[in-house]
């Protein structure tokens, strides 16, 4: 399965990734920051500085991979890219 970053920015497809079984055990900024996708962050991910918002108005270190799939397919965009 392939896990597709926009940007609203640029106004193309910034990359595609490939999700492992592995990474339906991450959040969403951690599989994002492994994969070298930049997601800027004050607080390590412990949900308080708001910095990590994608364009939906969700927090990236608050969300599981798997659920953001569930809620919105598998494609993200970021104003910033
Ligand atoms: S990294 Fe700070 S709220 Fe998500």
């Amino acid at each position: 399965m392939q896990f597709i970053v926009k940007g609203k920015a640029s106004g193309k497809i910034v990359k595609s990734l490939e999700i492992t079984r592995d990474d339906f055990e991450l959040n969403l900024m951690d599989f994002l920051l492994r994969n070298s996708i930049p997601v800027a962050s004050s607080c390590a991910g412990v949900g308080i500085c708001k910095k990590c918002t994608t364009a939906s108005g969700l927090l990236s270190c608050s969300l599981a991979l798997y659920d953001y799939i569930n809620l919105f397919g598998a494609t993200i965009e970021f104003d910033y890219l």
